[in-house]
């Protein structure tokens, strides 16, 4: 239940209902990006500003309400192959291992958590399919999660526009993966046909998607507090394969922040389970153990 506060008391307020519901921290030297990102609601449902917002949202009958406004407040920033150095040795390196280690059932299961508005669950989409005779045979199921609503539905429909679509595209991939229509551009059927899209917020339990051979969590935990951050790498950790692989964003390392993950090294960017005593690639199983 939230009270009515005297008018500085509304964005402190507004954060912390974001920190509870998400996990995501807003430092109060960025309170202002809270007034920004909800002006278009207060425009949209005539409310004149946070403080009288603050006192809608404390009617429990508003909680669309409230979903709707924590959704704005969140940091939905993505781009394809943000960090091309990752992509390419996710491509270079990480997938042959892995394609040797499962030789045998010929599955691969990729999980991006905070998947956004797509371009991160479809650039891992497009990599496979430019090595596709090399995965032939193979069933590779890629899942994106987010806790927004909006973020969900808009990857779904993979539409992006003129601005998105050239934010780490080449043309190349542009043309090949791409349909123009109208204003935006569309995802390849086939590319889309890879990835499901799932609303799912990281800080809750979850019974049924199963384990992941790699899972991408990027720009994501850089927001969260300890407690939390703690909460979301042992759910990281329960989900990944015990030789499967954890990338984190370009800016993002484990260290210091979880003892359950330790950097490949091998592999710069990836991380594996953390084995006392064993590091790097060596810390994961043999394979076919
Ligand atoms: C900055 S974007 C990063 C998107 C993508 N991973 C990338 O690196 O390009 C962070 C995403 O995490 C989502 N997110 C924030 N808190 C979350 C939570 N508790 N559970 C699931 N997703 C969350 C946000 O909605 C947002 O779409």
């Amino acid at each position: 239940m939230i009270h009515s506060q005297p008018a500085a008391s509304a964005t402190r307020i507004l954060a912390g209902l974001l920190e509870t519901r998400t996990g995501q921290q807003i430092a109060p030297s960025r309170y202002w990006r809270i007034q920004t990102a909800l002006a278009p609601l207060l425009k949209q449902y005539a409310i004149p500003d946070l403080d009288a917002l603050v006192a809608v949202l404390s009617d429990p009958d508003n909680e669309p309400l409230l979903q709707e406004s924590l959704e704005a407040m969140l940091n939905n920033e993505s781009f394809f192959f943000r960090d091309t150095a990752l992509f390419a040795t996710l491509r270079s390196e990480a997938f042959p291992m892995l394609r040797e280690r499962r030789a045998q059932r010929k599955t691969l299961r990729v999980w991006c958590a905070g998947s956004s508005t797509g371009q991160e669950a479809y650039s891992i989409a497009m990599l496979f399919d430019t090595e596709r005779e090399k995965w032939a045979g193979w069933s590779i199921e890629i899942v994106g999660t987010d806790i927004s609503t909006s973020v969900v539905e808009r990857a779904r429909a993979g539409r992006y526009s003129q601005f998105e679509i050239q934010r780490g595209l080449s043309v190349d991939y542009m043309l090949r993966y791409f349909a123009q229509d109208g204003e935006d551009w569309v995802i390849d059927p086939a590319i889309q046909k890879m990835v499901r899209f799932e609303q799912e917020n990281i800080l809750k339990p979850r019974s049924d998607l199963g384990r992941f051979d790699i899972v991408l969590c990027r720009n994501v935990l850089m927001y969260f507090g300890p407690e939390t951050r703690a909460i979301a790498y042992a759910k990281l950790e329960r989900s990944l394969e015990d030789d499967g692989l954890l990338m984190l964003g370009a800016a993002e390392s484990v260290l210091g922040q979880t003892d359950q993950f330790s950097a490949t090294r091998e592999m710069r960017g990836l991380y594996c389970k953390a084995v006392p005593g064993r590091t790097g690639l060596s810390a994961l199983p043999a394979p076919f153990a």
